[in-house]
């Protein structure tokens, strides 16, 4: 048996009991006792981003404990046989090799079969050259005018990533170049877009790891007849780049070999941002941005797999999380960035948490009997502030919190950046250490307990000097090794989705229902066929 089938049940560890034991006591301390301590093993510093976890309801012991639990579940083993490229994708038996897309090249990034340097370094390459053609006017359409849209036509992994980093990192963005995202198999998706949009100048790039997902094929073949409607046929060849690792199907959906930049299959569709994937952020950004944004993610590695699991951001994240979920039994995070520019970021993070942790077995098949991924949800501060705060203020549920700030202004509005940073350290602070009955001195007295705030929310924040490709890409590289450490404490596969799968084949069957006017397929599950039946009778009085 490998390292990587061995599989630990935490629970079964030494130090999960003395975690459990701790979790009471620490029940009855708050985190503003806690902040009269020593903290600052909590707050650490890499690749441009601080992390501040003072504001956990985490003491030195049970930190030394949480690291007791990692070492106990071989997490860095696990680390080092991803880093190795076993397939610790058991499900799929493949490896993560994420980290290989923006390493600097070297012959030991090794799939299980091939070295991998080499082939990531022709596609960036690839990309580069067609991203500097599109800018500088020398690819041109089948009229001959140049490029001036790109509409990445994706879902999941192959859109969501693309289209947070392009909103992210506007301030860098190629003014000539404007991107458009379609992702929804909803017919208004790809209309709005196209509605946006002149074929003549337009380039469509079908993204699709597996090029076989229904919305992006049925998103494509309506940009596909969009475009030929108005230039004919040809004009398919310079209009239309895909990119998949499946050349064989995007060729067969009528684009040439040479216009599909490839991607492989161990590098999962939620790690991929920093793949061909980027391609329109390749376009939108040039190539220095978009190599300035692989070393962010590569530094942030590079810490990930060197620093001490005492001083590592991403292993310090996890084992926070872990705390809150599985022993103060704290079931969200909310996602909180103070910036605009990160609005997507947690539509982004959603995926790439939820999809890889929301499992219910170990990887061995095993069934777990702990909580595994908690839910992520959020928006910018301070819009969330005027909306679901007072829920976290005064709900009858804890919510962690994770607070993003950006220190410096994009824009000339210094002070506006002020007022935006004072909401993010006022909400910390509230958050965590709330407001006693001897804190309110005005009032009408009966007014009071309504006045009172518990705290004790755990907030985790995140600060750095400026919103750059650099600490974008070192911010998500974070987040996904935080998910990596997190899936390898609780023994279970972060890179499958079988969830999902089985979701798109059940839609496959019952749109076949509806194509051939099926009104009680007896195969479906009765309320199922009660909603087709509605749905075909409404359906009908159009
Ligand atoms: O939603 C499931 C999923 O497989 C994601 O993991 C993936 O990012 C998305 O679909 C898109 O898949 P593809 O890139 O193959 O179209």
């Amino acid at each position: 048996m490998t390292f990587v089938d061995r599989v630990i049940n935490p629970r079964a560890t030494p130090a999960w009991g003395a975690l459990q034991t701790l979790s009471t006591s620490v029940a009855q301390q708050s985190i503003h006792d806690l902040g009269r301590v020593d903290r600052d093993f909590l707050r650490l510093e890499s690749a441009g981003w601080h992390l501040d976890a003072s504001r956990q309801r985490v003491t030195h012991e049970v930190f030394d404990h949480l690291l007791a639990l990692a070492d106990q579940t071989g997490v860095l083993a696990h680390r080092d046989a991803m880093r190795a490229g076993a397939h610790i994708n058991t499900t799929e038996d493949r490896a993560a090799l994420h980290m290989a897309l923006r390493a600097e090249p070297s012959p030991d990034w090794y799939d299980g079969t091939m070295k991998i340097s080499d082939l990531v370094q022709t596609e960036l390459h690839r990309m580069s050259v067609i991203g500097e053609r599109i800018r500088d006017g020398r690819w041109v359409g089948a009229t001959g005018k140049r490029i001036s849209h790109v509409i990445n036509i994706g879902i999941g992994g192959s859109d969501l990533g693309p289209a947070m980093v392009y909103q992210a990192l506007t301030a860098f963005r190629d003014p000539g170049i404007t991107c458009v995202f379609v992702s929804n198999v909803d017919p208004v998706d790809i209309h709005d877009a196209l509605r946006t949009c002149d074929p003549a100048t337009t380039l469509i790039i079908v993204s699709s790891k597996t090029f076989t997902t229904r919305e992006s094929i049925g998103n494509a073949h309506v940009a596909r007849d969009w475009l030929t409607r108005a230039l004919g046929a040809d004009a398919v060849r310079t209009h239309f780049l895909a990119v998949s690792t499946n050349i064989a199907a995007a060729e067969a959906f009528g684009i040439p070999r040479e216009s599909v930049v490839g991607f492989w299959e161990w590098v999962g569709g939620r790690y991929s941002v920093d793949s061909a994937i980027g391609l329109s952020l390749m376009i939108a950004l040039g190539t220095e941005n978009f190599r300035s944004f692989l070393r962010g993610f590569r530094d942030m590695d590079e810490h990930f797999l060197s620093a001490p699991a005492a001083r590592n951001l991403p292993i310090t994240m996890a084992l926070c999380g872990i705390w809150n979920r599985d022993f103060l039994n704290i079931e969200t995070v909310a996602v909180l960035p103070y910036s605009q520019r990160l609005a997507r970021f947690p539509a982004y993070l959603q995926q790439l948490t939820m999809e890889s942790n929301g499992k219910s077995v170990r990887r061995d098949g095993s069934p777990v009997d702990y909580p595994t991924s908690p839910i992520y949800w959020g928006e910018p501060g301070t819009n969330g502030q005027h909306s679901f705060y007072q829920l976290l203020h005064q709900g009858s549920s804890t919510v962690a919190c994770d607070i993003i700030v950006v220190a410096e202004a994009e824009t000339s509005e210094p002070q506006m950046q002020s007022i935006l940073v004072a909401n993010a350290l006022a909400q910390a602070s509230v958050l965590s250490m709330g407001r006693s009955r001897d804190d309110i001195h005005d009032g009408p007295p009966d007014l009071v307990p309504h006045r009172v705030i518990a705290g004790n929310t755990p907030v985790t924040m995140l600060m750095t000097r400026a919103l750059t490709p650099h600490s974008l890409g070192a911010l998500i590289s974070l987040y996904e090794h935080m998910v990596f450490v997190q899936g390898a404490v609780w023994g279970i596969n972060s890179f499958d989705q079988w969830g999902v799968e089985y979701g798109k084949v059940v839609a496959q069957g019952i749109e076949s229902d509806i194509d051939a006017r099926i009104w009680d397929d007896s195969e479906l599950d009765e309320p199922t066929r009660q909603s087709l039946r509605l749905y075909l009778e409404l359906r009908r009085k159009d």
